[in-house]
């Protein structure tokens, strides 16, 4: 370190160096230091590799020339999370899933020194179960096309010299050249829309900052991400720290910005830790600070923690928090553009947006709108989660169908069981069914049909998932976190959830399902912010699209997936039963009885539901009926 980039010139002869050095490294072994792998002992791998690689340089031989160097590393997040840890071996392309400390001998002896593939650590397809050792060949990976993900991963998110060998900071030199309004108008051209889940046009929301005649201006990169099971924006924080601060930089000096803020929740403590560290190293090389590569232009980055509230996301509330205030949302207009942090002209865009705007700058906007659709150009990173194959962090063109997404990327429904429903968009955002697997995933098309994109979360959902249940988890989530500055968010989604509690607990009436209707329409009309515009939306889609599932909570007292416990009616099975007693043995109120060796009964009248004979019986013969 020390070596100062204040030029063009300097920079690309960083650029170049680094290029070599990683050019000189002809076995590169990339270890998930994501925080789902990190959770599940990444690091030690990685110790573990160094320590077993550090003097075999030259005993490699599937490598002709024999081997300059072995570079290990740990990277960003890989995104296949459920397969972690991860372990990628470059030039081979292998990537290894479930590794541990204890596979590390054999990955050196094996894949390192041979080039051979050890295939019990190759990710099998729980479906066909066909082994796929090459990353690239693994469906997961195969559908999907990576912009905002492309280096995480790859790199070594703590080394600024990987980011500038693959063209980092080119974009904000390139931005330099040209004036404020022409980068405002290549990413107008380019119909980038914001990925925080409003999806507003980037380019038009610079313009409106950039319009304003104000000496201070700021910009700011929403990193909140309070949605539940999202984690997209941690992701690209954790595994490419300096694109979200190039990005970052490049809105700032679009819209005459010199200071811009990173609001990160203060649970991404790695997120936090990779940001300071780019950012003091991004000064260390003099790449943030005055004069940026020998121009006029000067900016800083600062980091601020947030507490964890989901509405703090909101951008209104998250400048009141950066400000020092309680973080509550305020009514728009003004809008952030026009009167943001301190008053001043502000710029907030979403992590995902920004981590777009480097490549926009150096490849053009054409280029960005050959992805995506017309009216969503580009890619979206989504959390997929729930009853899928494959479950974690991906990146696909806008414009792939749901199917597409859930069969081919995740691999289809866990157990060979039945798609049931997929909720997407998080908390805001509306449940869909098997109707809808052939839609596109874009931003106009999804909010057609009561959904939205939103930050990215997937939920799949098999057969066996209660909907009434999922929408009064989503209702208890944004309930929990309405501030409470607004009457109709603090008391409608209360009122809300008590009813969809009552159904859930087989206490509720026809008469409920229009009230909560009729509430569901006023919280979102009469909310002050998106939090509880929003917050209806689980509610009012799996009212349009599973009402008969309303209905049979309400009007038959069943849960038609057996899972809502006050609903559920158990029954013996008498194939099953081999009259075994210990079912009639636990149960505390003396439901079941019979002979033994004969098939038991159960007296669904007495039954208090407590589950104790099904934990008992050793046949699975007690059954939800
Ligand atoms: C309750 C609530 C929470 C939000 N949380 C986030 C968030 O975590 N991250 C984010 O980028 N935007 C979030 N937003 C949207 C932001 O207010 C804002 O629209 C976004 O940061 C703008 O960036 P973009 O145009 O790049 O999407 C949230 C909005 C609401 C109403």
């Amino acid at each position: 370190m020390g070596l100062k980039i204040d030029s063009k010139k300097a920079l690309d002869a960083a650029k170049e160096k680094a290029r070599q050095r990683m050019e000189n490294e002809t076995i590169r072994i990339l270890i998930c230091a994501g925080t789902g792998c990190v959770a599940s002992g990444s690091l030690d791998i990685a110790a573990a590799l160094k320590e077993a690689t550090k003097d075999i340089k030259a005993e490699v031989t599937f490598i002709e020339d024999g081997c300059k160097s072995i570079a290990v590393k740990t990277s960003g997040c890989h995104g296949f999370c459920a397969m972690g840890p991860l372990v990628r071996i470059e030039p081979l392309g292998v990537l290894y899933t479930k590794v541990t400390v204890d596979d590390v001998e054999e990955i050196v002896e094996t894949t390192i020194k041979k080039g051979e593939i050890i295939e019990r650590l190759a990710y099998k397809h729980p479906v066909s179960g066909e082994i796929y050792p090459i990353e690239k060949e693994i469906p997961f990976y195969k559908n999907q096309t990576r912009i905002g993900l492309m280096n995480c991963g790859v790199i070594d998110p703590e080394d600024l010299e990987e980011y500038l060998a693959r063209d980092g900071y080119q974009a904000i030199a390139k931005a330099l050249t040209m004036s404020q309004q022409e980068v405002v108008d290549i990413i107008k051209a380019s119909g980038l829309r914001g990925r925080g889940g409003g999806g507003f046009p980037t380019g038009l929301k610079w313009q409106f900052a950039l319009d304003e005649e104000r000496e201070q201006k700021y910009v700011i990169c929403n990193g909140d991400e309070g949605d539940p099971g999202a984690f997209m924006d941690r992701s690209i924080m954790e595994g490419d720290p300096h694109k979200v601060i190039e990005g970052l930089m490049i809105a700032g000096y679009a819209t005459g910005a010199d200071t811009g803020y990173i609001y990160v929740r203060a649970e991404y403590p790695l997120a936090v830790k990779r940001l300071k560290k780019a950012i003091s190293d991004a000064q260390a090389y003099g790449l943030l600070g005055e004069n940026i590569l020998g121009t006029d232009f000067s900016f800083k980055v600062i980091i601020k923690e947030g507490a964890g509230a989901f509405v703090c996301g909101e951008e209104t509330a998250l400048m009141a928090s950066i400000e020092g205030e309680r973080g509550m949302p305020r009514p728009k207009p003004p809008f952030p553009a026009q009167r943001g942090l301190w008053g001043c002209p502000t710029t907030i865009n979403n992590v995902e947006t920004l981590a777009n705007v480097p490549n926009i700058i150096l490849k053009g906007a054409d280029w960005f709108r050959k992805l995506g659709t017309e009216n969503s150009p580009g890619t979206k990173t989504f959390a997929i989660t729930g009853d899928v194959a494959n479950t974690g962090l991906i990146e696909v063109p806008m414009g792939l169908t749901l199917r597409e997404v859930i069969y081919d990327v995740g691999g289809g429904i866990k157990d060979n069981k039945k798609f049931k429903a997929v909720q997407i968009g998080g908390p805001s955002g509306g449940c869909l069914t098997e109707e809808h697997l052939d839609l596109t995933l874009d931003f106009d098309s999804l909010s057609q049909v009561g959904a939205m994109i939103g930050s990215g979360g997937l939920v799949v959902m098999d057969e066996d998932t209660c909907i009434v249940e999922v929408a009064r988890f989503f209702m208890e989530f944004t309930q929990n976190e309405s501030c409470g500055k607004c009457v109709l968010c603090r008391e409608g989604t209360k009122r809300m959830l008590e009813i969809l509690q009552r159904i859930v607990d087989g206490k509720g009436e026809l008469k409920d399902i229009e009230k909560l209707e009729d509430i569901a329409s006023a919280v979102k009309d009469g909310s002050l912010c998106g939090l509880g515009k929003t917050a209806p939306n689980p509610v009012l889609t799996t009212l349009k699209y599973f009402r008969d599932e309303y209905i049979a909570h309400v009007v038959d007292k069943k849960c038609p997936a057996g899972i809502c416990e006050a609903l559920k009616v158990y029954g013996i099975n008498a194939d099953k039963c081999k009259g075994c007693s210990k079912c009639s043995r636990v149960c505390p109120v003396g439901a079941i009885s019979g002979e033994i060796k004969k098939p038991f009964i159960l007296d669904t009248e007495k039954c208090i539901k407590c589950g104790a004979c099904v934990e008992a019986c050793p046949f699975d013969a007690v059954e939800v009926v």
